[in-house]
């Protein structure tokens, strides 16, 4: 039963109906919040936070009440850190900001920093209660510099994890059927699973229409994502005030950190090996929930060895059927990131090169820092071919 990992039935790891306001008495953090984009813009971001009160984090009790808090919070932050652009960093984030924030962070469990679980799973609102859950119909709670990209950037994202809910509905199904020995119930499943991720890269597929501007991405909302660990430009970290002397490493958002592939890994016998220090350590910006979730699909018996041993027909395919699936999502997500990082990126340095007059182009302001990283700290493009090339070892070999 997937409900005690606080996964919905309906919306898989998506926090259901996230509160859209906290306890009157934290106003003064969702006024700011909600503002962040424009803040940064006036560059007035820093000023309102210094001026903010230091709130105490007590009368914050539900859990949707500490997620509003801790997402109202992290665009504070990462506004706040990345106001001034790449070369403006601060090496201090004041104690009005840090001390509530490390707060909320402990009691659920999450890094002080944006994460997957704050900006995508989070961070939505149906316009019409009783209308779709579709791109027309959502609104994000707050947002970060890049207008409607940022949305979409976000929203898309959202769909994705919706789309993969049929897949994580039926991976308890595989995990009984391997138990019990239920070939056919074992291969059906898998079916459903090869659907939804199918699914999940046509709705990825989005993000190449008209949602969001690969100038804007690249150029604008990069930085705001991006955080204090493995960047350049934050060689130290970040010292939370009020809370520990020493600064502190954090990484920026990262689609390694939606539990979804992770869960499909660990039941397909998808293997990461060296390169996965990023990738497990991206476990630990997960609810904890949705991490033990992961690790207890690790711990069961391997699906792999079973399909292997029934030597059936029809469970051999719908296995081969989902690891090509898999694999066809990573290679579309490879192609989305040569659009949306490298070749802006290539631009970008010919614009360097090249005469000033051009230097006022979106994309030639991104940050040097994230040319060839990923916004979570990764090398990125290499990384992500050394996942795909991953994926492909876990077909088995029948004759
Ligand atoms: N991780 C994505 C990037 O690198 C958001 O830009």
């Amino acid at each position: 039963c997937l409900d005690s990992y606080y996964v919905s039935d309906e919306l898989g790891f998506i926090l259901p109906e996230p509160l859209v306001e906290l306890p009157p008495y934290y106003q003064p953090w969702m006024d700011v919040a909600v503002r962040v984009p424009d803040l940064v813009q006036s560059h007035e971001l820093r000023s309102h936070i210094y001026k903010m009160p230091l709130l105490s984090s007590e009368f914050l009790q539900k859990h949707r009440e500490l997620r509003l808090a801790h997402l109202a919070l992290s665009v504070m932050t990462m506004g706040y850190v990345w106001q001034e652009g790449e070369k403006g960093t601060v090496e201090i984030l004041p104690r009005n900001l840090a001390v509530p924030y490390w707060e909320v962070s402990q009691r659920l469990g999450f890094p002080p920093i944006f994460t997957h679980a704050d900006g995508v799973l989070a961070n939505w609102k149906k316009k019409d209660p009783q209308g779709p859950f579709d791109m027309e119909n959502l609104e994000l709670l707050v947002s970060l510099p890049g207008g409607d990209s940022v949305r979409g950037f976000f929203m898309v994202t959202l769909l994705v994890e919706l789309a993969a809910v049929p897949a994580l509905r039926s991976i308890p199904t595989v995990i009984n059927g391997v138990r019990c020995g239920e070939t056919e119930a074992v291969a059906r499943a898998l079916e459903v699973i090869s659907q939804s991720i199918q699914d999940m890269t046509d709705t990825l597929k989005l993000m190449q229409g008209m949602h969001v501007e690969p100038s804007v991405f690249y150029g604008i909302m990069r930085i705001y994502l991006s955080g204090w660990k493995d960047n350049s430009s934050m060689p130290k970290g970040l010292i939370y005030e009020g809370v520990q002397a020493e600064p502190m490493e954090f990484s920026g958002g990262s689609a390694a950190q939606s539990s979804l592939l992770h869960c499909f890994d660990e039941l397909l016998g998808v293997k990461h090996e060296e390169k996965s220090a990023f990738l497990t350590r991206m476990r630990n910006y997960m609810p904890p929930a949705h991490k033990k979730l992961i690790q207890d699909i690790s711990l069961q018996p391997s699906l792999r060895s079973f399909v292997q041993q029934q030597a059936n027909e029809q469970l051999n395919q719908a296995f081969h059927l989902c690891v090509t699936k898999l694999l066809a999502l990573r290679n579309y997500h490879i192609n989305v990131v040569s659009r949306f990082i490298t070749v802006p990126a290539a631009r970008a340095r010919q614009i360097r090169n090249q005469s000033q007059d051009l230097q006022c182009e979106t994309i030639s302001r991104a940050p040097i820092a994230l040319e060839e990283r990923g916004t979570g700290g990764s090398g990125i493009m290499i990384f992500l071919k050394t996942v795909r090339d991953k994926t492909k070892d876990a077909f088995l070999i029948t004759n």
